[in-house]
């Protein structure tokens, strides 16, 4: 980072790991605007902030409304793509191979899409972090749909980092983190979800948000780190 106070957009700004993100990178020497589809949540989001966040509503997943927010923004210094989808999941022989479709639609082209936007403005000497999974780096049965649809931005990641050069571009494949992301299942199945993979990760429990935010900030400030892969998994990659 340099002196001068900088300016972080965060997609998917409004829960789990991109608030958590925001949360740490918020500083004297740090703007944040988190981004999300409702504004009622980012408002809420904003004031468990302090009120020290910007927010603008709108969906990604829509390239004019996409185009539009980053033609208001104006310069800034860091992009981080957080926005979630959740298709893909489940045994391959049973899988509607239309949710994959669906996945990159909801989760990889919004955060290709919303970097195409904003590299008008988007400081070269600053840097983009893509959130994708470890789906895209393990050999676990019901993750091959996932998986295919984050490995999309584990593969584009080191292209940009040479052709956008000097910009930075890096993803971090967090493991199983304890967000809202989860919570299409219901509570008791989700405990013990959580319960079966803290007992299959190395370090014995499953992820929380602030984890998966520690490796963005990194990724964020350190200015010789570029076309990388953060797994912050807890070791579960190795384990599944
Ligand atoms: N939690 C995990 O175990 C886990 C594991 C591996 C990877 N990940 C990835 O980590 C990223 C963040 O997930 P999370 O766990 O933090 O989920 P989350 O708590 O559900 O947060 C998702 C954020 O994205 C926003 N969002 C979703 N679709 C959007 C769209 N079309 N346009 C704008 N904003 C959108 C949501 O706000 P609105 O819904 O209000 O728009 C919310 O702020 C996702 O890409 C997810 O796939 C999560």
């Amino acid at each position: 980072m340099t002196g001068r106070i900088e300016h972080t957009v965060i997609i998917g700004g409004s829960s789990g790991i991109g608030l958590a993100t925001a949360r740490r990178l918020l500083g004297p020497s740090m703007k944040v605007t988190i981004t999300g589809r409702n504004q009622e949540k980012l408002d809420s989001t904003c004031e468990s902030l302090g009120g020290k966040a910007d927010t603008a509503a709108f969906d990604a997943s829509k390239p004019d409304q996409v185009r539009q927010f980053f033609e208001r923004l104006g310069p800034f210094d860091h992009l981080v793509l957080a926005a979630s989808g959740g298709r893909g999941l489940g045994p391959f022989a049973t899988l509607d191979l239309a949710d994959i479709a669906s996945g990159v639609d909801e989760k990889v082209r919004p955060q290709l899409s919303c970097l195409q936007a904003a590299l008008p403005t988007l400081d070269r000497s600053g840097s983009v972090t893509f959130v994708a999974a470890v789906s895209a780096q393990v050999a676990m049965p019901g993750v091959a749909g996932i998986g295919a649809i984050n490995g999309m931005l584990l593969t584009v990641t080191p292209v940009l980092a040479v052709e956008l050069k000097p910009l930075r571009v890096n993803v971090v494949a967090p493991g199983v983190i304890d967000t809202p992301w989860w919570d299409f299942m219901p509570a008791e199945q989700k405990q013990a979800v959580f319960a079966d993979y803290a007992g299959r990760t190395p370090v014995g429990r499953i992820g929380k948000a602030d984890d998966v935010a520690s490796s963005i900030a990194f990724l964020v400030s350190n200015s010789f780190v570029t076309g990388q892969v953060l797994t912050c998994d807890g070791g579960l990659r190795f384990a599944a």
